[in-house]
């Protein structure tokens, strides 16, 4: 149990944009290659915006939708009326899926979760973009750069991966 780890992944422009007019601003092929392969047979939990935006089960995850409405049903994934209550959920699916679990936003679900992970596996799209939903700027304080490889195609961006201070130094 003790190598349970929750992670976001996420994509935002140098402003922080991750969402505009319920979408995603852009289209990095690249970058959805990394989010697929990445959270391959691994536990996603999303916001019901996000959940709505794709607008069906993610394949070959275990996929968790949080929503305050009451009787919501999200066909292949399983509901939960606070993020709490999905994480809480997920540590007890881990053996039939990876320790790693990850959040996949979108803002809201972000920002409210962003005190209880370790890692942010964060593509940063070198552009101001314009949008109505952003990731909050990272502290320094709290996370440090760990990895970071740079593309060029089809726009300049970076994938970077943030570790929780505290976490590295083995708390
Ligand atoms: N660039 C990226 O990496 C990325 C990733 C994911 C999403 N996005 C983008 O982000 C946007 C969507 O983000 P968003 O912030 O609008 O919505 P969201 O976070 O996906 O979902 C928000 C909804 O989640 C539910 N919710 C939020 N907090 C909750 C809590 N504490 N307890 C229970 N339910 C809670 C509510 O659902 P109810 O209203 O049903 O109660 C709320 O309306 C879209 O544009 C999407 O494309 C971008």
């Amino acid at each position: 149990m003790s190598n349970i780890s929750f992670s976001h992944i996420v994509a935002a422009s140098s402003n922080h944009v991750i969402g505009a007019d319920g979408g995603l601003p852009w289209d990095i092929p690249e970058d959805m290659k990394f989010f697929r392969s990445t959270t391959a047979g691994k536990i996603i939990i999303m916001g019901r915006k996000t959940f709505e935006s794709v607008g069906h089960p993610l394949p070959k995850r275990l996929n968790l939708v949080v929503t305050r409405q009451k009787d919501y049903i999200a066909e292949g994934a399983i509901v939960f009326s606070t993020i709490e209550e999905a994480m809480n959920f997920a540590k007890t699916k881990v053996d039939d899926y990876d320790p790693e679990i990850f959040i996949i936003g979108g803002g809201e679900i972000y920002k409210q979760s962003l005190p209880l992970v370790d890692t942010v596996y964060l593509t940063r799209i070198h552009q101001d973009i314009k949008g109505d939903t952003l990731y909050p700027q990272l502290d320094p304080a709290q996370f440090e750069l760990s990895h970071q490889e740079d593309r060029t195609e089809p726009v300049p961006f970076s994938f970077l991966t943030y570790k929780k201070v505290s976490s590295r130094s083995g708390r």
